[in-house]
């Protein structure tokens, strides 16, 4: 590698994040979240698994074509129909990465795969031969590494290199490792394998004891230079490490590092972490590390008195320097297609990955409904606008409630295009909302189970706009729904019709393949 101090930042919230999700993310919400991991600096973006299932494939693809600096990356197992899986949603692109993993612990060997560990050698060596048909970019994971016998592992990460590995991947699977044996796991390789100077040796901790930023720098400090991670901390049961976490660790702590540093544009981590909050419907936790609303608050009275007379008492990062700032782009109804072009570039949105008519004509009548637009309104319409570009078969036209206290019976009228016919559909119900959600299964036939239902506020104060995110249970599946207006009740509509969407297209989707449920995660 030239430059020796250079960590490579590897996100997986695509990939490892998606997959603990209890809905799947479609292909555009998946672009939009690489293109703000694009801004925010990552050097590998793990797009997905794409031999799982045709959404995967499609977002792997779309996601290869539209990033300009970061490398797209896709999962196999070491199958060759994985592989080629991978080859086929990226042919065509300059660069792309192939990841192929396999299990090398007994109890993932003998138990899960049912082989021996020379098996799996084989099957690991003949897998990245396959993958270097396909590209001179080859990752290798050797999976449950932390818990490998350290002679099998030796030997596995040297076979793979020979093999033409370019990255080797060393995942504590579990999250089961301390930091100091974790950082000995990485020097015995070091010491061990004789062509570990052939390929970058990656970290991919997991969360479970809490120890997955620690485990991360460990491995850095002991050779690896590039880590494996998710933002906010996403991915399979307690999660990956935290992207944030660790790119501030590093940046703040260089010196102690001995001047090692990622390429992570840290005032972009706050937008890139609320985007993907938004998008999975996965809310930070307020203590979070660096990107928790409460990571720079200050509440005790000799905590604030040391802030106020100088910030470095209690803050070793400062929030403007990952990006919290004022919401300071704000845009009227009197604002032109230039000026909203022009602020969502600036957001990072970069023309082609969005349409400009559709979100200019929502926009339009936000403003004329608010007033005052602001940048986080700017980008929720974006969070907003697939359903125009997918083919949506049904369309809230029109909402009407009666609600009130005592004597009201709560009562709603709504009106649905489905397909190209527009129905109307008055009903009760326990509530305003209830009552809108009796007219849409009337309408659209779908008798779904409501999971969860939350209202949050997006923006703040009197500016802000009501969220809607619902979960709904259909034919043994969840699907996701969400839905944004000024108005509480008409969010609520949106969210359920969007939910409903996704469930129409997914039967769509299995018409035409025949199957019943896809495979998801690995
Ligand atoms: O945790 C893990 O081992 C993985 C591999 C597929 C890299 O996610
Ligand atoms: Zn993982």
């Amino acid at each position: 590698m030239s430059d020796s101090k250079r960590v490579i930042i590897f996100d997986t919230t695509l990939r490892d994040g998606e997959q603990a999700l209890q809905a799947s993310l479609s292909p555009r919400q998946k672009l939009q979240i690489a293109l703000s991991l694009e801004q925010l600096g990552v050097d590998v973006i793990e797009a997905g698994f794409p031999i799982s299932s045709p959404g995967d494939m499609e977002a792997c693809a779309l996601i290869g074509k539209n990033l300009k600096e970061a490398t797209v990356c896709g999962l196999s197992r070491c199958v060759e129909k994985d592989i080629d899986a991978c080859n086929e949603a990226f042919k065509g692109l300059d660069h792309f990465r192939i990841h192929t993993f396999i299990a090398t612990s007994d109890i993932h060997v003998q138990e899960k795969l049912r082989k021996g560990f020379e098996d799996v050698l084989d099957m690991a060596v003949a897998s990245v031969k396959h993958a270097r048909r396909y590209t001179d970019d080859v990752e290798f994971s050797c999976e449950d590494a932390g818990r490998t016998p350290i002679d099998h592992l030796c030997r596995i990460v040297e076979a793979a290199i020979n093999a033409g590995a370019t990255t080797v991947n060393i995942p504590d699977t579990v999250g089961y490792t301390f930091p100091l044996e974790w950082g000995g796991i990485i020097k015995t390789l070091f010491d061990r394998v004789p062509n570990i100077d052939k390929a970058v040796i990656s970290v991919h901790c997991h969360n479970d004891l809490g120890m997955a930023t620690a485990n991360s720098l460990t491995g850095v400090q002991n050779g690896a230079r590039q880590i494996e991670c998710a933002v906010n901390g996403l991915g399979e049961r307690a999660g990956n490490c935290s992207l944030e976490e660790v790119a501030m660790a590093i940046k703040t702590r260089a010196q102690y590092l001995d001047g090692i540093y990622t390429r992570i544009r840290a005032e972009n981590i706050a937008r890139a972490s609320q985007i993907v909050a938004g998008i999975t419907n996965e809310p930070v936790p307020p203590h979070k590390p660096i990107v928790g609303s409460n990571a720079f608050a200050h509440s005790s009275g000799i905590h604030q008195d040391g802030v106020l007379k100088n910030r470095s008492t209690y803050e070793i990062i400062t929030p403007e320097s990952v990006g919290f700032k004022e919401n300071n782009l704000h845009m009227t109804a009197r604002s032109g297609r230039h000026m909203i072009k022009a602020c969502l570039e600036k957001l990072g949105y970069h023309e082609g990955t969005y349409d400009l008519n559709d979100v200019y004509s929502r926009f339009l009548k936000l403003a004329d409904r608010k007033g005052q637009v602001f940048d986080y309104d700017l980008e929720a319409l974006l969070f907003f606008s697939h359903e125009k570009e997918e083919d949506t078969q049904f369309e809230l036209t029109a909402l009407n409630v009666i609600a009130g206290s005592k004597s009201v019976i709560p009562t709603a009228s709504v009106k649905i295009k489905i397909g190209k016919r527009v129905r109307t559909e008055s009903g009760t119900g326990n509530g305003p909302i209830d009552a809108v959600y009796n007219c849409i299964a009337r309408l659209t036939g779908i008798r779904a189970t409501l999971t969860s239902f939350s209202i949050n506020a997006k923006g703040s104060g009197m500016n802000a706009q009501g969220q809607v995110d619902v979960d709904v249970q259909y034919n043994g599946r969840q699907y996701h729904g969400k839905g944004l207006s000024t108005d509480v009740i008409e969010a609520a509509a949106l969210a359920l019709i969007n939910a409903y969407n996704s469930i129409y297209r997914a039967q769509i989707i299995e018409q035409e393949r025949g199957v019943q449920e896809p495979m998801k995660g690995v």
